[in-house]
């Protein structure tokens, strides 16, 4: 049976993974360095029309090597399906790593170092790109787009951008006490509902038509798209891009929890 893959970093990417910030840029203390960088995940043959910066990789990423990968991804994908993109993007996310900690994310988003290396990310992808429209994730994804764009390439860029709520803004929303997971679930999807007509409007290069299809008060398990194979590694297991839940950080104290991640077959994709 043929399986499609990723094939990797061809130039001028491969010049990104050569040479990429460590620890001495992103400090041990804010980021799970450890587990190494995660670059990004779909096209680098120049067909990419949607760019997507989300915030930074989590459990299932650590595992696969490409980012929007787990529930936060798969929630992403729909999106895309709505806007008739099924394999014209690319993602990067704010970060290389893991963010550690509450507020590592925010107090390092403008270290010269991190802001330097992200925006040769983003020269790279729109020098050699003809993107419709950039989304982003969450409120540092927006910073670091909105740092990118007043620079002079972003200025001739000058491309359109919609400024999305973080897709597992629910989740952070009800563990921090801010509201119920309920209502942030329909302030996300209000949020995403909003701006579809500009997405679709931006959009003008489709791989299949656009539904535009508004969302309603919660996800449905129709919301979620798997990630295709043509973006992971070659040889994952079709377990991997399911939209079930398959790794967690276990340990039982903080030090073991930081260094164990538990990957295990979801229990209804036990095939044998
Ligand atoms: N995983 C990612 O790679 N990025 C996010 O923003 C969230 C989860």
């Amino acid at each position: 049976m043929r399986h499609d893959f990723c094939p990797g970093y061809p130039a001028p990417y491969d010049a990104l993974v050569t040479d990429y910030p460590d620890e001495t840029t992103y400090p041990y203390d804010s980021f799970r360095v450890e587990w190494g960088p995660i670059f990004h995940r779909g096209r680098l043959d120049g067909s990419a029309r949607v760019l997507v910066i989300g915030q930074d990789p989590a459990t299932e990423e650590d595992v696969t090597r490409r980012i929007l990968v787990g529930t936060a991804g798969q929630r992403v994908q729909g999106l895309l399906t709505r806007l008739g993109i099924t394999k014209s993007y690319v993602m990067i996310n704010t970060f290389l790593y893991s963010v550690y900690g509450q507020s590592g994310g925010t107090s390092h988003l403008k270290d010269a170092g991190i802001v330097a290396y992200r925006h040769q990310w983003l020269d790279t992808l729109v020098e050699h790109n003809d993107f419709d429209a950039v989304i982003t994730f969450g409120t540092l994804a927006n910073e670091a787009f909105t740092a990118w764009a007043a620079t002079p390439s972003g200025q001739v860029a000058a491309l359109y951008q919609a400024a999305l709520l973080h897709p597992t803004y629910p989740e952070s929303a009800a563990a921090s006490g801010q509201q119920s997971e309920s209502s942030a679930f329909r302030v996300l999807l209000a949020n995403w509902n909003k701006a579809l007509p500009g997405l679709g409007a931006a959009i003008t290069h489709t791989d299949q038509p656009a539904t535009l299809k508004r969302y309603g008060y919660t996800f449905k398990s129709t919301d979620y798209t798997p990630i295709p194979e043509m973006d992971l590694p070659a040889g994952l297991p079709t377990w991997m891009r399911s939209t079930e839940l398959w790794a967690n950080r276990t340990g039982r104290t903080t030090d073991d929890k930081r260094a164990t991640l538990t990957a295990a077959v979801p229990a209804d994709l036990r095939a044998w």
